[in-house]
């Protein structure tokens, strides 16, 4: 399975003292030598990690190609067109969140949908949705001819953390997953369905299938036997792991567990 790291949170340390260090420019090489495929980056429009300078940056010195998150605000778009990417993956974007929390409405912003994955495609930069695992989403991706779909795996990693215990602090902890094991491992299951089903009505749709969001080093291999998904992006847990490690054995481990 194919590996994108996401590099943001190298930058959300940086911007915890304003200054530049450390440098997401200097994960680039690493990334590549420990066996990472591809850089995944997000332009926030609040610039929380990411800004301009490194976008601009990554995109013309690394080895690996990029894929560049972002949202379908105008003034982004630009940005992120004029950059040039290998791919752009279109998210949903909240102020207030402190990550991206779930999929796009393609159903929504259907019409603003369309015109910005022409802008892009009409400069030779392939298009990915984050979605939902969800079939109806499946059907409205296809009609927009995207290249990818990159189902939003944070409903499973929610559900695998509270059911075997790890990472959630107790004010992190979700009402809806206080539920006995076994009913959580019922919901487990039926998320690992949802996402199989997905990815291979995706698949079957000529459509290339991603998956990210919440997969760390604890679940990761229960997503890997889902044959329809191709690649995996993956951001905080090797970051945070790196701290420990380092950044090359983070994401060389990461690359050994998806095979
Ligand atoms: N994929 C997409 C589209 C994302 O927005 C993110 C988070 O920025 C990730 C993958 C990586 O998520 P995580 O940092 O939880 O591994």
């Amino acid at each position: 399975m194919l590996l994108g790291v996401n590099i943001d949170h190298i930058a959300v340390l940086r911007e915890a003292r304003r200054i530049n260090d450390p440098d997401p420019i200097d994960a680039l090489s690493i990334a590549k030598r420990a066996g990472a495929d591809q850089i995944t980056i997000h332009l926030r429009e609040d610039r929380r990690h990411i800004q301009d300078e490194d976008a601009k940056r990554i995109v013309e010195l690394s080895p690996l190609p990029v894929n560049l998150e972002c949202a379908i605000a105008p003034e982004i778009v630009q940005i992120v067109s004029n950059l040039n990417p290998h791919r752009v993956t279109l998210v949903p974007e909240k102020r207030e969140e402190v990550t991206t929390e779930g999929g796009l409405d393609l159903e929504k912003n259907f019409d603003a949908l369309k015109e910005t994955i022409l802008h892009f495609q009409n400069r030779g930069i392939e298009v990915s949705l984050f979605i939902d695992p969800y079939l109806e989403h499946i059907e409205m991706a296809t009609d927009l001819h995207v290249e990818w779909v990159e189902l939003h795996t944070g409903s499973f990693a929610n559900i695998h953390a509270s059911l075997y215990g790890n990472l959630l602090r107790s004010h992190h902890r979700i009402p809806s997953l206080d539920q006995p094991r076994e009913v959580l491992a019922n919901m487990l299951q039926k998320s690992l369905d949802a996402l199989t089903k997905a990815a291979a009505a995706a698949d079957a749709k000529g459509l290339k299938v991603a998956a990210g969001h919440g997969l760390n080093y604890q679940n990761v291999q229960k997503i890997t036997p889902i044959v329809s998904i191709r690649e995996l992006n993956i951001g905080q847990s090797i970051i945070a792991r790196s701290i420990f490690t380092g950044l090359h054995e983070s994401i060389s481990t990461m690359k050994r567990l998806i095979g």
